[in-house]
C-alpha cells in the first residue's frame, strides 16, 4: 500500500448529497478508480441494501460495511463514495483519517429532503415495514440523524457544500481544495 493520503480520497455526505454522483467524476478528473461502498457491499453479499436490512439488521450491515471499508483502505488512487453512515462509527474515522483525504459534500436538510422523498431505495427513511414515511416523519428522521452525524462529518478536511451547486462546479471546487492541500 502507499502510505500516502492523496493516494485515497474519501466522499462523505448525507443520503442524497451526492456522493454516488460526484465521485465517478472526480475519479476520472484526477485518473483514479472510483469505488462506491454500497456497491462492494452489494456484490460481497449477494443482496441490495434494502434487502440486507430488511432480511437482516442494520447491525449486521454495520458489520460487514466496517469489514468492507478495511478492506477499500487499501486500494490506491481511488476515490470511495462512503455510505452516509459509514463514518459514524469512530473506528471506521480512524481508518478513513488515517488512509486518505476526506471530503464533506455538507447539504442542507431541506435539500436532502427534496431530494429523498421520492426515493425508496434508502431504508433508513423509510418506516420499519417498508412504507414511505410522510413528510413530518421524513423531516424529523433526517433532522434526528444529521445532528448525529454532523460531529463525524465535520471531522473532513475539506466542506464542500452543495446546495443548488451544479455537480461540475462541485467538482472543479474539490480538485482546486486537493491542490491547495497536497501543495
Ligand atoms: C446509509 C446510507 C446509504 C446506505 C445505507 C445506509 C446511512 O448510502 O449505505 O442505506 O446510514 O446513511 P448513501 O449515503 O449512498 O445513500
Amino acid at each position: 500500500m502507499n502510505d500516502n493520503k492523496n493516494n485515497r480520497i474519501y466522499l462523505t455526505g448525507f443520503m442524497g448529497s451526492g456522493k454516488s454522483t460526484v465521485a465517478p467524476i472526480l475519479a476520472n478528473a484526477l485518473g483514479f478508480t472510483f469505488v462506491d461502498m454500497d456497491c462492494e457491499i452489494e456484490n460481497l453479499t449477494g443482496k441490495k441494501i434494502s434487502e440486507i436490512f430488511s432480511d437482516l439488521s442494520e447491525e449486521y450491515f454495520r458489520e460487514v460495511e466496517s469489514s468492507v471499508l478495511q478492506e477499500v483502505s487499501h486500494r490506491d488512487r481511488s476515490v470511495i463514495s462512503l455510505g452516509g453512515g459509514t463514518i459514524a462509527n469512530e473506528s471506521n474515522l480512524q481508518i478513513i483519517k488515517s488512509t486518505g483525504v476526506l471530503i464533506y459534500l455538507k447539504t442542507s436538510a431541506e435539500q436532502i429532503y427534496h431530494r429523498l422523498k421520492r426515493k425508496t431505495d434508502r431504508p433508513l427513511v423509510r418506516s420499519k415495514i417498508g412504507v414511505t414515511l410522510n413528510e413530518e416523519q421524513l423531516r424529523n428522521r433526517i433532522s434526528v440523524l444529521l445532528s448525529k452525524r454532523e460531529q463525524f462529518y465535520n471531522q473532513a478536511d475539506v466542506i464542500v457544500i452543495t446546495d443548488d451547486q451544479r455537480i461540475g462546479l462541485t467538482v472543479d471546487e474539490i480538485v482546486q481544495n486537493l491542490k491547495n492541500l497536497i501543495r
